[in-house]
């Protein structure tokens, strides 16, 4: 409104030296030039000045608002993902990575059943953008050299917990292999739990799905496929854990104990009331989290370079993982 005032004021005046100007001799033309440089300076600065006091006061108004339901800082999501080297290894991580670049607010700790990075792993994880930590968790070599089943990924998840002790002190922790299927939707949810949230899986084994039984609005056992003597027979990607009350329980981690993982870690995390596990995904009525599994791929054969030497299989040679 200032700055419109001062425009016409200056208008004005330099109508009035115009019309002067026709009107009058050499010596008071000169002094009216000189007149209007200096009105035309003055009005300069009002109108710079104006416009910075203007600027200023918005600004300070802007700071002053509060922020748009979009910008409200939501509590940080830590998704622990194990991963091994394999041929399908960098389909299953570009997968779950634009799964997870749906979701604001969260840290991706890719932790890798290795003794050293893959620098195909790293450039992976950059192209797809989503905030991550690459670190390296190797299985001890007394499971690795078994007969009988492994425990798959649980130096990589035990990592993850030892990180987010270091590193975190508020949001949600959630394990999810890298094979695994998921809704979007579950990660929204998951965020404001308060201990422990729990929700259905499907494609357990061939019951089909593995879920918290809910009677009259209560958790009153569990669905799934083998109980095993389980306390908690829920799948890695049916629950998820605040990072406080990891804090709670400095202790707690997952056993190299194959099938018993899941339930080892949630014992772990005890004294835990079934009241205090919420149900999400509706009440554990809908299904936003899949076990799934890809089919393994036999190693990729050598490239002939006798034969494709100086062609583009030079440049995809080096991307292919092989075990
Ligand atoms: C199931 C469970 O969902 C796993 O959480 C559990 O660790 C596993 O069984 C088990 O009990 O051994 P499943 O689909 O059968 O999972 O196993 P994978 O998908 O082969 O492995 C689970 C996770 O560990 C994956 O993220 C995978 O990348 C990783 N992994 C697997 C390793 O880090 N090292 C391995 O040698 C194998
Ligand atoms: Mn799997």
């Amino acid at each position: 409104m200032c700055m419109y005032v001062c425009i016409y004021k200056l208008a004005i005046n330099m109508k009035t030296l115009y019309t002067g100007i026709g009107h009058s001799n050499s010596s008071s033309n000169s002094s009216n030039k000189m007149a209007l440089g200096k009105s035309i300076k003055m009005y300069l600065t009002i109108f710079i000045a104006t416009t910075c006091i203007y600027m200023v006061l918005y600004q300070y108004h802007m700071s002053r608002q509060p922020l748009a339901s979009n910008d409200v800082v939501k509590p940080p999501l830590y998704i622990i993902t194990p991963t091994y080297r394999r041929p399908e290894q960098l389909a299953e991580l570009t997968r779950l990575g634009y799964t997870l670049k749906h979701v604001v607010n969260l840290l991706w700790l890719v932790i890798e059943d290795a003794n050293k990075t893959n620098p195909l792993v790293a450039h992976t994880l950059d192209r797809i953008g989503v905030p991550y930590e690459y670190l390296v968790a190797p299985m001890p070599e007394e499971y690795k050299a078994t007969k009988r089943a492994k425990p798959r990924g649980v130096s990589n998840r035990n990592r993850g917990l030892d990180y987010l002790r270091a590193n975190a002190s508020e949001g949600v922790l959630y394990f999810a292999d890298d094979d695994n299927t998921y809704d979007i939707s579950i990660f929204e949810q998951m965020r404001y739990i308060q201990k422990v949230g729990m929700w259905p899986v499907g494609l357990v084994t061939k019951t089909g799905v593995s879920s918290p039984i809910i009677r009259n609005g209560k958790l009153d056992g569990y669905y799934d496929g083998w109980i095993g003597g389980r306390k908690y027979p829920v799948d890695m990607a049916g629950f998820a854990v605040s990072v406080k009350f990891l804090h709670e329980r400095p202790h707690a981690k997952m056993p190299f104990k194959p099938g018993y993982e899941e339930d080892g870690f949630l014992r772990s995390l005890g004294p835990l009331a079934n009241a205090e596990i919420e149900l999400l995904a509706d009440q554990c009525r809908d299904i936003l989290t899949w076990h799934t599994q890809t089919k393994k791929n036999p190693p990729a054969s050598p490239v002939n370079f006798t034969r494709y030497g100086q062609t583009n299989l030079e440049f995809i040679e080096k991307l292919l993982v092989r075990p």
